[in-house]
């Protein structure tokens, strides 16, 4: 398998990169090789969520100082998981994420060549099985980016009226026109909003006519996964969690789209 997925949303807060690392991590505790690029320049989060200080980031690739794999680091010592488990950072420095704003198109159309070329050097060079996008909210051009160098989008919303509203403005305005195969995750679902047995089924099957996008899941909210504030990977450390299970069977579903492709 060489397929790249993105993790996207309509707006910030909805789970996207405790989504995105907690995946890769379930791939490479499986044994897959999977490769995570922090491609959100307005809130870079993976080197906090990692506990990793990266010597090159994903901004130093695209700005032509250096290859993608220079930027990478190898943490599956670090986790004890049998695939490789690479990450690449953004950087967080105010600079950066100030100089980030004020690219231009034709500097992003760069970045995305860049982008796609990179992406075959992973999969070729270092055996990279899948390769996972964490993206800003929205429709910025990097998370265009991302979007347009994936095989497969994770949508991942809220059920609030104004994440769902916008969300179905994302599915009609871009993801119709780039023509990625799209799957919805609902994502921090309050406790009591739950709903179990054949209300989940009833939900799954409303939700998807809204959107006219395949389920990939409900995951509610858990009050110690936010009190945690996104500082632990629940895959890692509790692999037990009903979070972590949930996940799991996403990520099955995501795999299965992927086969079909
Ligand atoms: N299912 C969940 N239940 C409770 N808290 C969650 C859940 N998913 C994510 N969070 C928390 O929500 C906050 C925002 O998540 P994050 O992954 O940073 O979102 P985004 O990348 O979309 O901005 C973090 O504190 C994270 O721990
Ligand atoms: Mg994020």
């Amino acid at each position: 398998m060489r397929k790249a997925i993105a993790v996207h949303s309509y707006k910030g807060g909805t789970g996207k990169t405790s989504i995105a690392a907690n995946l890769a991590a379930l791939m490479a505790i499986e044994g897959v090789n999977v490769c995570l690029l922090d491609y959100d320049f307005r809130a870079p989060s993976i080197q906090v969520l990692f506990k990793v200080r990266a010597q090159k980031t994903i901004n130093d690739f695209l700005e032509e100082r250096c290859s993608l794999t220079d930027v990478l680091l190898d943490l599956s010592d670090k986790y004890q998981a049998d695939g490789h488990l690479y990450v690449g950072c953004a950087s967080s420095t105010t600079e950066s994420l100030r100089d980030m704003m004020t690219k231009d198109r034709r500097w992003e159309m760069r970045a995305l060549h860049r982008t796609l070329s990179a992406k075959n050097k992973l999969y070729d060079d270092l055996g990279v099985e899948y390769i996972i996008f964490d993206t800003s909210p929205g429709v910025s051009y990097s998370s265009i980016n991302a979007l347009a160098s994936s095989d497969f989008i994770i949508l991942v919303s809220k059920m609030d009226e104004f994440d769902m509203e916008g969300t179905k403005e994302l599915v009609h305005g871009i993801y119709d026109t780039l023509g990625r195969r799209t799957g919805l995750l609902l994502n921090k679902i309050p406790m009591e909003q739950f709903p179990l047995g054949e209300g989940r089924k009833e939900l799954e099957e409303s939700i998807s006519k809204i959107f006219n996008l395949p389920f990939l899941g409900v995951i509610p909210c858990y009050c110690d996964i936010q009190a945690d504030g996104g500082r632990s990977l629940i895959a890692f450390e509790q692999p037990k969690h009903p979070f972590t299970q949930g996940l799991s069977e996403v990520m099955v579903k995501v795999q299965d789209h992927l086969k079909r492709l």
